[in-house]
């Protein structure tokens, strides 16, 4: 299949450990188009902040993500299945994912005018290319006329348990299952219960249970989606 004629918009929402970026990379693959990480630019926005202050009270967060976004030049490169994110030329891929910051990250989030600024990157870097995004407000806010909407998500246990497994197979064995079930469950809570752009299914999004499928089968239902926009 090429994007080269037709140009296509994957819109992929949905909560945390749902398998999202595992499907949306392997459909920018085969798509030959861009992925657009958006959960990369948030923590990218939380990782500049301590760099500036280790441990920022509410204020400062503020205080320094509006002078981070007054100079802000990010750039997402995906090559070879990965994404590579740099911010104003240096490359934060690994940092962007440590646990300091996912903790500061679902705040960050929710300030308003990180997201506005944030949203009109997306849709700039949507504009003039073929895209898989994925996040939790694609469908619904940053691009709601996407040619194809997904709303992809499956049990606590089992994003738990594929959380666990991951893990395990970074030989990281000190972690529970029930304190993963929990730290789900609290992420959850901030996405949907947050002020602006809470998480959401959009009305024409399809909504996909993985709980009980493979990545294979993931991919293979929104190729045909795919197919049928063409
Ligand atoms: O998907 P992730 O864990 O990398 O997302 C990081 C954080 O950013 C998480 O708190 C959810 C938030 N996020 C968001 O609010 N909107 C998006 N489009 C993508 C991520």
């Amino acid at each position: 299949m090429s994007a080269v004629n037709t140009k296509i918009v994957v819109a992929i929402d949905g909560p945390a450990g749902a398998g999202k970026s595992t499907v949306a990379k392997i459909l920018a693959e085969k798509l030959h188009c861009t992925y657009i990480d958006t959960g990369a630019m948030y923590r990218a926005v939380a990782f500049e902040i301590l760099e500036k202050s280790k441990n920022p009270t509410e204020d400062e967060i503020e205080i320094q993500a509006q002078k981070i976004l007054e100079d802000f030049q990010i750039d997402l490169k995906f090559e070879n299945g990965m994404t590579r994110v740099f911010v104003n030329g240096r490359d934060i891929s690994e940092e962007i994912r440590t646990p300091r910051v996912s903790q500061l990250v679902p705040y960050v989030a929710s300030i308003d005018f990180v997201r506005e600024k944030l949203v009109d990157l997306q849709r700039k870097m949507s504009r003039n290319q073929s895209v898989v995004l994925d996040g939790r407000d694609i469908g619904t806010v940053v691009l709601p006329d996407a040619n194809v909407k997904i709303f992809l998500t499956a049990s606590i246990e089992e994003r738990a348990r594929r959380r666990f497994e991951e893990l395990k197979s970074k030989g990281i064995e000190s972690v529970d299952l029930e304190t993963l079930q929990r730290e789900i469950a609290a992420r959850d809570r901030a996405d949907i219960e947050r002020k602006i752009s809470p998480l959401r299914q959009a009305p024409d999004a399809i909504r996909i249970d993985s709980t009980n499928d493979r990545i294979d089968q993931v991919v293979a239902m929104i190729l045909e989606q795919c197919e049928l926009i063409r």
